[in-house]
């Protein structure tokens, strides 16, 4: 269970072994309980800086936490502008639901001390959901290999990175608890730079997901999306590189979505056509469910982009 008791060193003979985070353990995965008791306890310490609140609930009832960051956490303030993050939308990819809790942990233990990380929270409000489906995590495990398993979906099997409106194409398909509740809050807050993580490749990818022509339609801010995407790849270790999967190679650790693959529905054309946000979408492991001791490893080649990425939020978009 997290506990937040400040920063603690295992010291032997005056030899500094291992900080210890607080109040996350980086060593497993953080279920619903303790995602939960998690984020409460960062409310609870950082009452200033961070307002906690859930902007829905999943099928099975599960709340959808948002924490935000910010010195006016709790309301938009003129000239600050509105960041988020999001990941865990399809259940079984877990990596982003880790890396988001330990950006959080990040950002609150470095806030008064970390010009960078003050500075970050004192102009931005940024808002992080770090799970779009809990049931579907919930219906996922670490098995030995990585392979897709079925807690992708809601827990009516639906595939919530196809059940929002579409740019290109009429999309009659019921919307989610999930998606309604990702709508309401995609247009009550004026969000305008966003991420969403998910696993199976190393790469980001922007605008559009679809297209109504056999070929990518660039979008009217192709070149900005490229620019995001850059800063993401070439801000993390490995991902610049084109990381091989097994399945694709990406020049540069970037992508256009639909020259990949079709995705109708989607969230990042969704925020860009009716949110009025700048969203990628970002692979960020080969296995989308690895075992918790690659987790360590997984913010180190995270972590640079995660904060360099939400820089940009203040290029006056
Ligand atoms: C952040 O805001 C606090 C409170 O207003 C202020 O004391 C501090 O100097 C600011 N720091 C930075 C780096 O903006
Ligand atoms: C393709 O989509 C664009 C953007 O929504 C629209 O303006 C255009 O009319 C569509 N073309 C066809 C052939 O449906
Ligand atoms: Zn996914």
């Amino acid at each position: 269970m997290p506990k937040n008791m400040g920063f603690l060193y295992l010291s032997i003979g005056g030899l500094l072994l291992a900080p210890l985070i607080f109040g996350l353990d980086m060593t497993s995965y953080h279920n619903t309980a303790a995602l939960e008791a998690y984020l409460q306890d960062v409310s609870k310490n950082f009452p200033s800086i961070t307002y906690l609140h859930s902007i829905g609930k999943s099928v099975l009832g599960r709340d959808l936490w948002v924490l935000v960051l910010g010195r006016y956490p709790t309301r938009h303030t003129v000239g600050i502008p509105e960041f988020k993050y999001v990941a865990n939308m399809h259940g079984d990819e877990v990596v982003g639901r880790e890396m988001l809790l330990y950006l959080i942990d990040y950002l609150v233990q470095n806030y008064g001390t970390d010009p960078v990380v003050t500075g970050m929270i004192n102009n931005t409000r940024i808002h992080i959901l770090p799970s779009l489906n809990p049931d579907g995590f919930e219906n996922s495990a670490y098995l030995a290999d990585c392979p897709f398993q079925s807690g992708r979906y809601n827990q009516n099997m639906k595939d919530l990175n196809r059940n929002f409106p579409d740019a290109f194409q009429m999309n009659n398909d019921p919307r989610e608890p999930e998606t309604e509740a990702a709508m309401n809050w995609i247009q009550s807050e004026s969000f305008v730079l966003s991420a969403n993580f998910h696993g199976g490749a190393v790469v980001a990818s922007y605008p559009y997901d679809n297209s109504n022509k056999s070929r990518e339609i660039p979008s009217p801010d192709d070149d900005f999306f490229q620019y995001l995407a850059h800063t993401y790849s070439n801000s993390h270790t490995t991902m610049h590189t084109g990381v091989n999967c097994g399945t694709a190679r990406f020049v540069n650790g970037i992508t256009n979505g639909f020259t990949w693959y079709t995705v109708q529905g989607g969230m990042q054309d969704y925020n860009y056509v009716w949110g009025q946000c700048f969203e990628i979408t970002i692979e960020i492991s080969c296995c989308k469910y690895p075992p918790p001791s690659e987790l360590p490893a997984f913010w180190t080649q995270n972590k640079p982009a995660l904060l360099e990425y939400m820089k940009q939020v203040h290029l006056g978009l």
